[in-house]
């Protein structure tokens, strides 16, 4: 009966950043943050995904793998409204149904992807970036003499600490290594406080001390957001692994622990061929 009213009271954040095309509130109490239930994309007849059923828990950290075309990046698509799917549901939360939503009002709802290429801006330093995805969350971007807040300081200071980068807050990003880049990005993400975070083969390009921080920095967000990591590098999705969707021909093949899916014989069959 009082479900509304405390739906209302559910996020607190959202009520000052003006997500007009939301409609209610956030609601996990369920569980699942994440609904995709019987999904299909197709491209000139051929399914991408078929029939797809999904359910990513509110904090948790899932790893998703799956031979090369089995509809991993589609599936990030149809999450941040970028495909549409031609059947199925998608909710965010019990109430908001995101197949209604476009990707500006998605993202602005809490759910953010991370794409392969780092996109951040080379000129301006590590804390401008930041700075900067503050300022595109709140919808400032017309207020040129934008004044950080003591607390949106701390904000950026707590993230430059999560991403490892306080030593370098003043460095021009440019400069910074590959996988420093993509560790800003996140921290980008990260400013905008975001209930989902999509994360699509982090750590192509990294050597090999940075794949284990990146492992360590996925493994701390964990609880505070619901990560989706897509990674086909084994070892790295053994190092974060918690449960692990295997994804083949547009549909969830299997779930588990990652030794429970390494050692069926489906998967082995997908990943081997034949
Ligand atoms: N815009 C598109 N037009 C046509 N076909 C597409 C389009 N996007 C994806 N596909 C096809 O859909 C299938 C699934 O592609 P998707 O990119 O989701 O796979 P993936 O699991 O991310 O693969 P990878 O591991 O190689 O990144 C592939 O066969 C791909 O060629
Ligand atoms: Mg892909």
């Amino acid at each position: 009966m009082n479900q509304f009213k405390e739906n209302l009271f559910d996020d607190p954040n959202k009520s000052n950043t003006g997500v007009m095309a939301v409609k209610g509130s956030l609601d996990t109490r369920h569980g699942p943050i994440l609904y995709m239930e019987d999904v299909s994309v197709s491209f000139d007849g051929f399914k991408a995904l078929n029939k797809l059923s999904l359910y990513i828990d509110d904090g948790e950290l899932r790893c998703l793998i799956g031979p090369n075309g089995a509809g991993k990046t589609t599936l990030m698509d149809v999450i941040t409204g970028k495909t549409r799917p031609d059947t199925g549901s998608v909710f965010f939360g019990q109430t908001i149904n995101l197949l209604e939503m476009d990707e500006p009002a998605i993202a602005q709802a809490g759910i953010c992807r991370k794409f392969q290429k780092p996109s951040v801006f080379d000129a301006l330093t590590v804390f401008e970036n930041l700075e900067l995805a503050l300022k595109a969350d709140k919808g400032a971007w017309h207020t040129l003499f934008f004044r950080l807040t003591g607390e949106q300081r701390d904000r950026i200071d707590e993230v430059l600490a999560t991403i490892g980068l306080t030593e370098a807050t003043q460095y021009r990003a440019g400069i910074l290594s590959h996988g420093q880049k993509q560790w800003l990005e996140i921290g980008m993400l990260l400013m905008q406080e975001p209930k989902v975070m999509l994360v699509d083969e982090p750590i192509a390009g990294m050597t090999h001390q940075e794949i284990e921080r990146t492992a360590e920095l996925l493994l701390s967000l964990q609880g505070k957001h619901s990560i989706v990591v897509v990674e086909h590098d084994m070892e790295f999705v053994r190092s974060i692994a918690r449960k692990v969707t295997v994804l083949h021909e547009g549909s969830v093949l299997t779930e588990g622990t990652m030794d429970e899916v390494q050692n069926d014989p489906r998967v082995i069959q997908v990943y081997l061929g034949g």
